[in-house]
Formats: structure tokens, sequence, C-alpha cells
């Protein structure tokens, strides 16, 4: 007999979209599924102002395939020089539905980062006064931590004193990789968060060096021993409600990946619910996979849950989703869970296609 789910429409709250020829051809693959995304903003030049992030959801909205339902959620590039008051503005207009901080030099497209966390406090004590959520790559940077070790030390040194300093500040640890931030994550009060990305949920370290290096699963934060994997596995299917999906669905073109100095980023978004599905039944889950994908994200920011919902259907046969995806910038790998995948987003209701 087939089994089917029907869940309220999921949300992707961390995507990278990139800008142009990029963006046009990956929009799609989101659209089809999510309703509405965290859309971060390391571009190059990254969308550090109010004025940025109009224009970037512009060309967003106009690159949406005809009749698609989606809505793009905002977001600034923190930097040492951010006006708290321009920040205000954007979350004030709706615009902007968070601020997104990388210490610089942690990931791609990262070098106008924040140096010295205490040069923001001031864009930090504004946004919590107006209760716009911050949004932060969790590694520390510095080439003595090793890298398997970065997330654990970011929370001892940068994230706990940060908290202490801007107790009303609203957090979500993105991309979480470690049990010690789920464990975080769980010992704090109800104003810290946390994002789980499908690829995590799937792969740990062995599977970037399965027989060889496997650039298309390298992603930072890196993936790391499975003891961690299981931890979050656990955590995104317990239900808990801080918990919720953030695919970091990052496409590269192949020969940016595939390279000397391959660069960060695993793209996910063709076939992140289907690998959900399956790692919530992996886990006899489910029954949770609404409240990950679909309740816990929006609960956290304060907004309206989809009413649309989505059917996923488990087929017999596996699905054949294409390993790639051509642009004018390259083909860009999708995401290889390694499993054959059997659950399908066969339905929306109501159809909102024109
Ligand atoms: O793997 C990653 N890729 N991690 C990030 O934090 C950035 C992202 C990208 O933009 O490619
Ligand atoms: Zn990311």
């Amino acid at each position: 007999m087939s089994q089917t789910i029907a869940i309220r429409r999921p949300d992707d709250w961390h995507l990278h979209l990139r800008d142009g020829d990029m963006l046009k051809a990956v929009l799609p693959d989101t659209v089809r599924d999510f309703a509405r995304a965290i859309i971060m903003p390391n571009l190059v030049p990254p969308v550090v102002t109010g004025a940025d992030a109009t224009a970037y959801r512009d060309r967003i909205l106009d690159a949406l395939p005809r009749g698609a339902v989606f809505e793009p959620l905002m977001t600034l590039y923190l930097t040492e020089a951010t006006d708290p008051e321009d920040v205000a503005r954007a979350a004030g207009s709706g615009l902007i539905k968070a601020v997104k901080l990388y210490p610089a030099g942690a990931t791609t497209n990262s070098d106008s980062g924040v140096k010295d966390i205490s040069r923001v406090t001031p864009v930090l004590e504004r946004m919590a006064e107006i209760g716009l959520p911050l949004c932060m790559h969790g590694e520390v940077t510095s080439a003595e931590v090793d890298i398997f070790d970065r997330e654990a030390v970011f929370i001892d040194t940068v994230l706990e004193p940060l908290r202490e300093r801007v107790p009303g500040l609203r957090i979500i640890m993105e991309h979480v990789t470690t049990s010690d931030g789920i464990d975080y994550v769980k010992s704090a009060a109800d104003n810290l968060a946390a994002t789980l990305t499908t690829h995590h949920l799937m792969i740990n370290r062995n599977h970037i060096f399965k027989g060889g290096i496997r650039p298309h699963y390298y992603c930072l934060p890196i993936a790391k021993r499975q003891t961690h994997q299981m931890a979050l596995r656990a955590a995104a299917t317990s239900g808990d409600s801080r918990f919720f999906l953030g695919t970091d669905s990052a496409p590269h073109p192949d020969g940016a990946k595939e390279s000397a100095c391959g660069c960060a980023g695993v793209y996910n978004s063709p076939n992140a619910m289907s690998c959900l599905a399956h790692v919530f039944e992996e886990e006899g889950a489910l029954q949770h996979l609404e409240a990950f994908a679909s309740l816990n994200g929006p609960a956290y920011y304060k907004l309206p849950v989809n009413e649309e919902k989505i059917t996923l259907k488990k087929m017999p046969e596996p699905l054949s989703i294409p390993a790639s995806l051509q642009t004018p910038d390259g083909t860009v790998t999708v995401f290889d869970p390694e499993c054959a995948l059997h659950w399908a987003v066969v339905r929306h209701e109501p159809v909102e296609y024109e």
C-alpha cells in the first residue's frame, strides 16, 4: 500500500540563491516545494544595506518562474560599518527578516564579515530592541583551531559571551553540525534556535574521503564524525520546536568545486524534501516532519505558517532526480545521498499556478 503524508508547505530557513544566471537556474528547484526562504546575503559584493536588499529581492522576484508562489525573506550581511538605523528601517518596513553574521574568513564570500564582534554591539542591541533575529555562521576562524572544532570553540568563545552581553537578542545558530551545538541550543533560553541542513543529516566526515576526496560533500561547517551526525538526526526528528530546516543549498559550478582549492557548498534544493522524508522515515519520526520543515521555523520567526499543503508519496520505484543542473555558468552537481530516494512531492494544494 502506498504511503502518503500531507504537510503544510515547507519553508527553507537558510538558502543561497546567488545572482544573475545562476539565480535564474536554481530558483525553480526551490520554489517547486518551498513557499518562502531566508535568503543569504553573501553575494559579491554582499547585500549590506536596505537598498541592496530591495534591489536583490526585486532581482529574485523577476527571476521567478511564471506563476510561482514564493516569498524571498531577505537578510542583511552584517559588517563592522553596518548602521543600526538602516537595519531598523529595513526591518520596520518588513523588507528584512534577519541579519546575518559571518565571522570574516569563515566561509565563501565572508571577507567583508565581522573581525571583532564587539564592534557590532550597537547593531545587535538595536536588533534586540526591535526583536530582529541574528542568523549566525557559528565557527571561529583562527588557523590554530582545528577545522572540526571550530563550531564548539565558537560556542564557548563567541556565542556564550555574546548572549551574556546582549541577552535579549534572538539568535539562530545556522547549520549546526555538532552535538555540542545541539546541547547548547537545548540548554539555552527560548531566544536561541538552530537550523539543520538535509546533507548534514545524511553524511558524516567519512563521506568526504570515501575512496578519494569528494569535493561535492565539502561544505562549511564541514561534516563531523558520525556521533555528531546521530545527534543532529535525533534533534531534527524529535519535534523540538527549537530545531528547523535550513537547507544551506549553495550552488557552485563543478569547475569551482573540483579544483585544487575547491569551494565549500552543497547544492541540495532539488532533493531536499525527498531526503528529509527519507531520514524521518528511517528514524521512525514521519509524524514530526511537518514540525521540522513547516511549523517550527515560522514559529521562531514569528511568521504565519503556510496555508497551502504539499503531499509526499512513497513511490515503489526509486525517484530519478537529475544528478546535476545545467546552468550558463556550468554544471552544478546535485547532492548525492548515496541511497535510493522514494519519497516524492506529488501534489501542492490548492494549486496556485497560472
Ligand atoms: O558550504 C558553504 N557554502 N557554507 C557557507 O557558509 C557558505 C556557502 C556558500 O555560499 O557557498
Ligand atoms: Zn550558508
